[in-house]
């Protein structure tokens, strides 16, 4: 069997300004998946990522990427692993063109000289047909809108490489029609190749159908399981507060979140 795609033990992650940001952090999600990490503002979602690919030391503990430790094979993680962050360094003052972006997802990676070949430009070009954005290949990035340049980001992660997925809330500005392209692209590459996803999120309504695992995060875990066990009461109000609610109708639960609005689970 091959190693659990993240397994983290007793973490504890703290910047060097003193802000505990985990505590605690023990969990096992197996591969592949598609993985969902859920939390208000300020849990440590994008700490936890970060610590995963090396970025931060631990301050306690370890977490693993496939049986890698993230502090020790943070080179061999990171070329296992597409990392799309929260905020992404494109500076939107360079005159970059969409095509430039999404190629960058392969060429980064390869040794110098970094030149295109056809069968780059192939795979760009068909991650881009996959959050329809094929048209938009000549164009300036940083014409585009913000949901745009989502799409464009997601795109480049799909171009690229390695066994595992990782967005940064990629959904965060985008209208519910990116979001729907952006989910569904995200869960047809996950079928198609083999790939685990892992994608941060406030919100699970997009998502719950078709995450198969759920990590709720509020500085520790407050839950881990399917979209189905997190869907609990007491959980719920743990991570979001007292106002946070499940509700039955149809067949059909719902969480309310002051948050989130209403997220359904079948
Ligand atoms: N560079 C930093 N220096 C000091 N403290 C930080 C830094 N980045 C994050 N923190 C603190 O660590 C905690 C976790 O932050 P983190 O960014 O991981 O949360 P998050 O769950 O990703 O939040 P959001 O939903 O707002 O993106 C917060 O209390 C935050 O203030
Ligand atoms: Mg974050």
């Amino acid at each position: 069997m091959s190693a659990p795609l993240i397994e983290a033990e007793n973490l504890a992650v703290r910047y060097p300004d003193g802000e505990i940001a985990l505590h605690h952090v023990s969990f096992k999600v197996e591969s592949p998946t598609f993985m969902a990490i859920i939390g208000p503002n300020g849990s440590g979602k994008s700490t936890l990522l970060k610590t995963i690919l090396g970025l931060m030391k631990p301050m306690r503990g370890h977490v693993n990427l496939m049986g890698y430790d993230s502090e020790k094979e943070h080179s061999k993680i990171r070329r296992l692993v597409r990392y799309v962050p929260q905020r992404d360094r494109i500076g939107l003052n360079v005159p970059m063109k969409v095509k430039d972006v999404v190629l960058m997802g392969r060429l980064l990676k390869k040794p110098l000289p970094r030149l295109a070949s056809e069968k780059d430009e192939m795979i760009a070009r068909n991650a881009l047909v996959h959050v329809a954005m094929e048209d938009y290949w000549e164009r300036p990035f940083p014409e585009l809108s913000g949901g745009q340049r989502q799409r464009v980001l997601v795109a480049r992660a799909l171009a690229g490489e390695g066994q595992v997925l990782m967005l940064d809330e990629p959904l965060a500005g985008t209208d519910m029609e990116s979001q729907e392209l952006i989910v569904e692209a995200l869960d047809q590459y996950h079928r198609d190749n083999d790939v685990s996803v892992i994608m941060v999120t406030h919100d699970l309504n997009p998502i719950h159908t078709l995450v198969r695992d759920v990590l709720m995060l509020k500085n520790t875990v407050v839950g881990v399981g399917t979209p189905c066990d997190v869907m609990d009461p007491a959980l719920v109000q743990k991570l979001y507060g007292p106002t946070a609610k499940i509700v039955e109708h149809s067949g059909h639960r719902y969480c309310l979140t002051r948050d989130t609005g209403a997220d359904r689970h079948d």
